[in-house]
C-alpha cells in the first residue's frame, strides 16, 4: 500500500499540473478525492490491512488527501487569475469591464422636472413639497374657489371623499407655504397632479405641473415678467419672445396665460402652434388679496405673483413629442431615446 501512495502522490501532482481549465481541475479532483477514486477504495481496504500498520497508513492517506486537496485549490485560483495558464491565454485585468446592460436612467419627465427646479434655484428659489391627496380645503376653498366653481365638480375632481380629493394643481402648496412662512419668500412646488380626464394625445389623467410663488413687500407684474422670460432663456436656450394675455384665475388677480414664440416656426405659425405662432406655457398672476387672508397675512402689507406650468407640456415642446401618453407608457423603445440626452 505505501507503494500505491507514493505512486498517488506523484501521478496525482503531474495530473492536477496538466489542468489547464477549470474543468479539467474538476475532473482531477473527481478522480483522485471522489468518492470513486482510489484513496477512497484505499481507505475503505484499510480494515484488511495488518493493525499494526493501519496507523501510519491511514496518517499517510490523510495526509495525501491534504495535499492533493491543497494543489487542486491552488490550480483553481491560478487559472482563476489567468496565471500559469499553458494554452497561453492570460486574463488581462487591466482592459475595460463590459458595459453591463439593461440598467434604468432617469424618466424624461423627472430630468426636465430637475433642470426646470435647478433654473429657479439658480434664481434663488427654494423648494418645497405638499400631499397629493389634499384637503378640498387647499386645492379649491383657501385658493378662493367658490363652493359652486365648476372645477370642484366629480366630472374634474378625483374625490376620495366630501373633503379630501387627489389635488389637481400644485396650487395648494402656495397655501400650506405662506400659512407657515412669513414673507420674503420665492419658492417652487414641483409635482404630480391627477384630473378625471379621458386620455387622448394632450390629456391624461395625471400629470406634473410645477407652480411658482414669490412674496414680499413690493412684488410687481414685472417681476414675474422678468423671471418667465429667464426662465424660458434658460430652458429653451433662445432668447423666445413672450407675451401675456389676460386670463381668469380664482387665486390670483389680474391674471393671465404666458405664450412664448413657438419654437418650432419661430412665430411664422405651424401646425405645432395651430398657425398662431405662440404656444401657451403657463398660467400666472398676482396673488389675489383673498389668498393672502386665508393664509392670515395682513391686510395690505404684501404683494406677489405666482405661476402654475405643466412639466410633461414643456417637454412636449422642448423634445418634439407629440402625444402625452408616451409619456406614461413606459416603453423601452421611446424611454431609450433620451437615454444620455437629458
Ligand atoms: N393652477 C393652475 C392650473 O392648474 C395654474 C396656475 C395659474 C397656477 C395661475 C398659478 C397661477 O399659480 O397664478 O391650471
Amino acid at each position: 500500500m505505501k507503494e500505491t501512495i507514493n505512486r498517488l502522490r506523484s501521478q496525482g501532482a503531474v495530473l492536477i499540473e496538466a489542468a489547464d481549465t477549470p474543468a479539467l481541475v474538476e475532473a482531477a479532483r473527481v478522480s483522485l478525492l471522489g468518492r470513486k477514486g482510489e484513496i477512497t477504495s484505499l481507505l475503505r481496504g484499510l480494515k484488511d490491512v495488518d493493525p499494526q500498520d493501519r496507523p501510519a497508513l491511514g496518517a499517510d492517506l490523510n495526509l495525501l488527501k491534504t495535499e492533493l486537496a491543497a494543489l487542486l485549490d491552488e490550480r483553481s485560483s491560478a487559472l482563476a487569475v489567468g496565471q500559469g495558464s499553458s494554452s497561453g491565454v492570460e486574463l488581462d485585468l487591466s482592459l475595460p469591464g463590459k458595459p453591463p446592460v439593461g440598467t434604468g436612467t432617469t424618466h424624461p419627465l423627472l430630468s426636465v422636472m430637475e433642470s426646470v427646479c435647478d433654473i429657479f434655484y439658480g434664481m434663488g428659489f427654494t423648494r418645497s413639497d405638499g400631499p397629493e391627496v389634499e384637503l378640498d380645503y387647499y386645492n379649491f376653498t383657501a385658493l378662493n374657489f367658490p363652493d359652486d366653481h365648476p372645477a370642484r365638480d366629480i366630472q374634474d375632481t378625483f374625490y376620495i371623499n366630501d373633503q379630501v380629493c387627489l389635488r389637481t394643481q400644485t396650487s395648494p402648496v402656495q397655501v400650506r407655504t405662506m400659512e407657515r412662512t412669513e414673507p420674503p419668500l420665492a419658492s417652487i412646488f414641483p409635482g404630480r397632479v391627477y384630473r378625471n380626464e379621458n386620455a387622448d394625445a394632450s390629456h391624461s389623467s395625471e400629470f406634473f405641473q410645477i407652480e411658482g410663488l414669490v412674496v414680499d413687500k413690493a412684488i410687481s407684474m414685472a417681476d414675474l415678467k422678468d423671471t418667465v422670460d429667464t426662465f424660458v432663456r434658460l430652458f429653451f436656450g433662445a432668447a423666445e419672445p413672450t407675451r401675456f394675455r389676460p386670463h381668469f384665475f380664482p387665486f390670483t388677480e389680474p391674471s393671465v396665460e404666458v405664450d412664448m414664440q413657438c419654437v418650432a416656426c419661430r412665430g411664422a405659425g405651424c401646425g405645432i402652434c395651430g398657425q398662431t405662432g405662440w404656444l401657451e406655457i403657463m398660467g400666472a398672476g398676482m396673488v389675489h388679496p383673498n389668498v393672502f387672508k386665508a393664509v392670515g397675512y395682513p391686510d395690505d402689507a404684501y404683494t406677489g405673483f405666482a405661476f402654475g406650468m405643466g412639466i410633461d407640456r414643456i417637454a412636449m415642446l422642448k423634445y418634439g413629442i407629440g402625444d402625452i401618453r408616451l409619456l406614461y407608457e413606459n416603453d423601452l423603445r421611446f424611454l431609450n431615446q433620451f437615454r444620455g440626452v437629458l
